[in-house]
């Protein structure tokens, strides 16, 4: 039976921290055993910000090399960059800006955040965004999406336009379905919220920080403020300590009972303490920060050109029927 296709746009911003691999990344990359999976840099809609020539190009080889060393398969998976199917994107885009209601869009509480905090830079392409993320699925005539809470707006708008695209030209599309991302939020090192790149640089993680990074990152990280002396007995719960809290993401159950025993019968410090999470952290991260290393532009650029040679096939059938569909004709 053929499988189910799923797709998932990943933003070419900024580096990947501890968080977006442990608490995202993964779990997307799971589910392309079980789907027929369209991974796409999404980079034209990185445009809203005007990035740099230079380092949209840069950040889209990076991100593409975090994802491959995470494991997304290209063979199995589809793996490409949004523009190289550009053509049929922006075609697919146009068609489904006609049904989109202009108020649902004015009215996205992600485009009145953006809107509020850029003021100076509100433009077409900001507003129409969802309209842009309903053509990546609807491409593919996607099912499933993956996608964290603050995606879910979106989504609802790629709905709203598959039924308004399918009264008037048929059943076209399906109405895609969302994959709610496990509610895993990894805390801060600064004790302080979640751990975001927004955040100072030492209060996060870096998937490429070397050993001696993490160790240096993890050994000022916030603990349990009541503790002073090490002779003192401390609190080895997620409330009570932000160390430990760290710990039950990346440590193992043994060792995890073996420093709550130890550290509520004051048996072992928080330096010793957050030399363990330290080394827990980078067993996490050697084999991947390994495998990129290895991973040259070259490789990437032949994986990208391999995914644009899947993905055109598969979206060049789409808008083939879409456009018989709409009354389109190629003379
Ligand atoms: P940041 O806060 O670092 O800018 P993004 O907003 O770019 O992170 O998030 C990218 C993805 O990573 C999203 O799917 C988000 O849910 C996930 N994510 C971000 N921070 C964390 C965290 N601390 N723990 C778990 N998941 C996270
Ligand atoms: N808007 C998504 C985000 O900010 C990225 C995205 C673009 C996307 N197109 C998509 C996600 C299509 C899923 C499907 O993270």
């Amino acid at each position: 039976m053929a499988r189910e296709i799923l797709t998932s746009g990943i933003r070419p911003t900024g580096e990947l921290h501890l968080g977006n691999y442990y608490g995202a990344m993964k779990n997307i990359l799971e589910l392309q055993n079980k789907y027929q999976a369209y991974f796409f840099i999404v980079d034209i809609h990185s445009l809203t910000t005007h990035p740099k020539p230079d380092s949209l190009m840069r950040n889209v080889l990076e991100i593409a090399k975090d994802y491959l060393a995470a494991g997304l398969d290209p063979e199995q998976s589809t793996f490409y960059t949004q523009s190289s199917i550009a053509e049929e994107i922006c075609e697919l885009h146009t068609y489904l800006s006609m049904v989109m209601p202009l108020g649902d869009l004015l009215r996205c509480p992600t485009f009145k955040e953006k809107a509020k905090k850029h003021p100076d830079n509100v433009n077409y392409g900001l507003v129409g965004y969802p309209v842009l993320m309903a053509a990546d699925i609807l491409i593919h005539k996607g099912k499933l999406v993956p996608v964290g809470e603050d995606q879910l707006v979106h989504l609802e708008m790629a709905r709203t336009i598959v039924r308004k695209f399918n009264q008037l030209y048929g059943e076209i599309f399906p109405e895609p379905r969302p994959i709610i991302e496990n509610a895993v939020r990894i805390p801060s090192l600064s004790g302080k919220g979640k751990m975001s790149k927004s955040d100072l640089a030492n209060s996060y993680i870096s998937m490429k920080d070397s050993k001696e990074i993490i160790h240096e990152k993890v050994r000022k990280a916030y603990s349990d403020p009541t503790r002073v002396y090490k002779h003192q007995a401390g609190n080895p719960s997620k409330e009570g300590c932000n160390v430990y809290h760290l710990h039950t993401y990346f440590t193992d159950q043994e060792t995890l009972n073996e420093i709550q025993v130890n550290c509520q019968g004051a048996a072992i410090g928080c330096i010793q303490c957050k030399s363990l999470l330290s080394n827990s952290i980078q067993t996490l991260i050697e084999p991947f920060r390994d495998k990129r290393e290895k991973l040259t532009d070259d490789y990437i650029y032949d994986v990208l050109a391999l995914g644009r040679r899947k993905a055109k096939e598969s979206s060049q059938k789409v808008i083939a029927e879409v456009r018989k569909a709409i009354g389109l004709r190629m003379f």
